[in-house]
């Protein structure tokens, strides 16, 4: 708000050359209270004006005016504003409790879709912390997207086709048991797929085994197919339990197979654009001028492969859509597959593929190194997150014995904790594994913003709270930090659906956060003069924590 006025203000009194846009970048919030509240920084107005920046502030400073001001001064070439501390906390407080569930809401994405192509596990293969990372980061910025008015969609594209499942399936005539895949699928299949990996280096006929098996199945085979379908349903069983922990729902559920009967449209395309050429018996599109190497459309033995489905996928999802936006959640590695699809659409006059966003992540290490699968080294997600909820209720049992519902309230803090530890990184960076760091109530963790949700419910309560009896005519100088957090809520919101980064939110709960407890350190909020105003701010804050928790994907418990 008083962002928008200030550049407002300034881009009026430097002229044209200065948008309000330009300006609006250009504003600071100081990190010392002693210099205000927001500061713009001369500094770059000095070779257009040919004069100093000192100069510039001073002869600005007194034409800044506005209610929301309470002081203007200038420091050096900085421009200071304080604002009018009780005006702007009233005015804080009576935006949210007007309508608390859509405070920090926008409406700009009102009439419009984001589709997001996320989670994506694969059949008969463990839910990786790759595929975690992708589900939370996913439905964060779906979530986010929703805070700012788009409608979403949230597509689970299960990887449930290509030639692994040839592999698979040979390898389940040799080693496979029924009995011990029903008893637990996911670790079975893996076992014995690691098992011909290893079995093949010594035994290569074992790949062309593979490539037989796959072929059946591309064909049809009734035993191919039969097995196919049923690692499928036993897999999308222990993802779903995995879903369930996690809170998190799917529009769609779609996998990669759908689309085989589907593909021949996008290999014509190509062909009536004579996009498609011939290199070692395979299909591929050139991409030499983009700077890329070739995308591969066909196999020489003419199965299809990744890129097409993708290709088809895209199409298909536009046209079902009409999406503003495509989300693809998928980790940093497979950055060069989403340029190459992304282009060979631009090269099919798709204009639209210029919407196509690969949001890409870092990955989850532990020790340092990478967990793949082949080796047997990934941490299963559905052991941690039962682990975390262990781990969040024997903490209960140590603290408060007497919980009611401890089991629901364990695990809203152990999942919370695993999700939060995930969200908190900028996506891009990898990130280390810690069941100890998610966990702590010191860190930065979830449970250290739950735990402040707790307590100021606790304050309200003891306080006999009533929204229909809130004051919002707080005077109070240690209140201001608190209440300068809860105003930039709805800014928060934007920059992190406009960059894609749930990190934003995450990070500024902690803020918020942290300033809910110094406030609570330093002031005795249960007093008679200010109790009611003080409680306001209090609820005023819940409310903002737990909506940035809920975008997150991460519940707020009532006790703990
Ligand atoms: N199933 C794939 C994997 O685990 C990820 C799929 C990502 N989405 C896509 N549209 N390609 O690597």
């Amino acid at each position: 708000m008083e962002k928008h006025i200030l550049a407002l203000q300034l881009s009026h009194l430097l002229g044209e050359q200065f948008s309000r846009e330009w300006v609006y970048d250009k504003i600071e919030i100081p990190k010392q209270p002693h210099l205000g509240d927001l500061a713009f920084p001369c500094f770059s107005l000095a070779s257009f004006f040919k004069r100093n920046p000192k100069e510039i502030a001073s002869q600005l400073a007194p034409q800044l005016k506005h209610d929301l001001f309470a002081k203007v001064q200038t420091a050096g070439g900085y421009i200071n504003i304080f604002l009018n501390q009780a005006f702007v906390t009233e005015q804080t407080m009576k935006q949210v409790l007007t309508d608390p569930s859509s405070y920090g809401s926008h409406s700009f994405g009102t009439g419009k879709t984001v589709v997001l192509d996320m989670s994506a596990p694969n059949i008969a293969k463990p839910f990786s912390m790759g595929h975690l990372r992708s589900t939370v980061i996913g439905n964060a910025l779906s979530n986010l997207a929703e805070k700012c008015g788009y409608t979403t969609v949230k597509i689970n594209y299960i990887g449930d086709y290509g030639t692994q499942f040839g592999k698979l399936l040979a390898a389940y005539q040799h080693w496979g048991n029924e009995e011990k895949v029903r008893e637990n699928p996911l670790k079975e299949l893996t076992k014995i797929y690691v098992h011909f990996h290893q079995a093949s280096k010594d035994d290569p006929s074992l790949i062309e085994e593979g490539r037989e098996w796959f072929k059946k199945l591309e064909q049809q085979d009734e035993e191919a197919l039969k097995l196919w379908k049923w690692f499928k349903a036993v897999s999308l069983e222990e993802f779903e339990k995995v879903y369930e922990l996690l809170g998190i729902e799917f529009d769609l559920t779609r996998g990669e197979a759908y689309y085989n009967d589907k593909m021949d449209k996008t290999v014509k395309l190509l062909q009536e654009k004579q996009l498609l050429e011939e290199s070692e018996g395979a299909q591929v599109v050139r991409l030499d001028k983009e700077g890329l190497p070739p995308c591969l459309i066909q196999k020489s033995n003419g199965t299809s492969i990744y890129a097409t489905r993708d290709l088809t996928a895209a199409i298909d999802r536009y046209q079902t859509y009409e999406f503003e936006e495509a989300l693809y959640v998928v980790g940093h590695e497979q950055s060069l597959h989403f340029e190459q699809v992304k282009h060979v659409l631009l090269k099919l006059d798709f204009d639209w593929a210029d919407q196509l966003k690969h949001i890409s992540f870092g990955m989850m290490l532990t020790d340092g190194k990478k967990m793949s699968t082949r080796q047997g080294k990934t941490i299963l997600l559905e052991e941690v997150l039962n682990e975390a909820i262990q781990q969040a209720a024997s903490n209960i049992e140590e603290k408060n014995p007497e919980l009611q519902n401890k089991e629901e309230i364990a695990k809203q803090v152990g999942v919370g904790a695993v999700i939060f530890h995930d969200l908190k990184h900028d996506r891009r960076n990898d990130v280390e594994f810690s069941l100890e760091d998610m966990l702590t109530f010191e860190g930065n963790t979830a449970p250290y913003l739950q735990y402040a949700y707790v307590r100021g419910r606790s304050l309200l309560e003891k306080g006999e709270f009533h929204i229909e009896t809130a004051d919002a005519s707080l005077k109070e100088e240690p209140a201001w930090p608190l209440v300068k957090w809860v105003r930039h809520y709805p800014e928060t919101v934007f920059k992190a659906n406009t960059n894609h980064d749930p990190s934003i939110i995450a990070k500024y709960l902690l803020e918020l956060t942290k300033a809910f407890n110094k406030y609570y350190a330093d002031t005795k909020i249960l007093q008679n003069d200010q109790q009611n105003a003080r409680l306001t701010l209090i609820y005023v804050f819940t409310v903002v924590l737990k909506d940035g928790l809920r975008l997150l994907g991460i519940e707020a418990p009532e006790h703990m």
